[in-house]
């Protein structure tokens, strides 16, 4: 879980993974639904070194939870994650990439990534376009209308085996490759992975506007 940024467009005093949602810090509320999943046996956060709001969480006791040093940008803080857990576990072994900053994500959505991922070998979450896409030029003309046909938004989790995501991140980031998400590094790697539907509320805390959405989800 990827975990150790600054998160400076929510124009907030501490990164937003610490912000409170009904009396809970988001970063509590994705960890309690992760770690609940039947599916889930332990999780790797990666921290910023900078962080001095972890041990207050309720998370920071659980010994299921390991923690990590993260990296300058997320897909560093992830390699640093995948370089922690292939010290102890099978490079086939299944790891779930999942943003501390989605609390809202649904167990059932987990489950159905699960199930499809790995009969794939590998797969990400995401909800289909639904508005008409435009792409601009620099001064915000705009150029064209993206086919939104089989366009879709990708979220996480993110489910690769560990050993293959590992070296695929690892070469795509040594290759100068931009790394956004670990579908991109195992495209890179000439994988297909699975797109698999989810619900549009798994929305990443952003902006303040989405930390209001994250509450009235959580509050469901
Ligand atoms: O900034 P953004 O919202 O894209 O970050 C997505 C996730 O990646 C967040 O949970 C954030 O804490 C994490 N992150 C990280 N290391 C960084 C930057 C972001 O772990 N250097």
């Amino acid at each position: 879980m990827p975990a150790a940024g600054a998160g400076r467009r929510m124009g907030a005093d501490i990164p937003k993974q610490y912000l409170q949602i009904h009396g809970k810090a988001v970063i509590d509320w994705t960890l309690e639904t992760l770690l609940s999943h039947e599916d889930i046996e332990t999780v790797t956060v990666a921290l910023s070194s900078q962080d001095e709001y972890w041990p207050d969480t309720q998370s920071a006791a659980d010994h299921r939870i390991q923690t990590v040093a993260g990296g300058r940008e997320r897909c560093h803080s992830v390699l640093n994650a995948l370089e922690a857990l292939s010290q102890e576990n099978d490079e086939n072994d299944w790891v779930l990439v999942h943003d501390a900053a989605r609390p809202c994500v649904r167990p059932e959505d987990i489950s159905r990534l699960v199930q499809q991922a790995s009969a794939h070998g590998g797969g990400v979450l995401g909800v289909p376009v639904h508005d008409t896409m435009k792409r601009t030029d620099t001064q915000g003309r705009i150029l064209e209308t993206v086919e939104r046909d089989r366009l879709w938004h990708a979220f996480t989790p993110q489910m690769f085996p560990l050993g293959k995501l590992h070296d695929s991140l690892q070469a795509a980031l040594a290759a100068g490759i931009a790394v956004t998400d670990e579908a991109s590094a195992m495209e890179w790697a000439g994988c297909q992975p699975l797109m698999v539907e989810g619900a549009s509320s798994n929305i990443k805390i952003t902006r303040p506007a989405d930390l209001l959405l994250a509450e009235f989800y959580l509050s469901l």
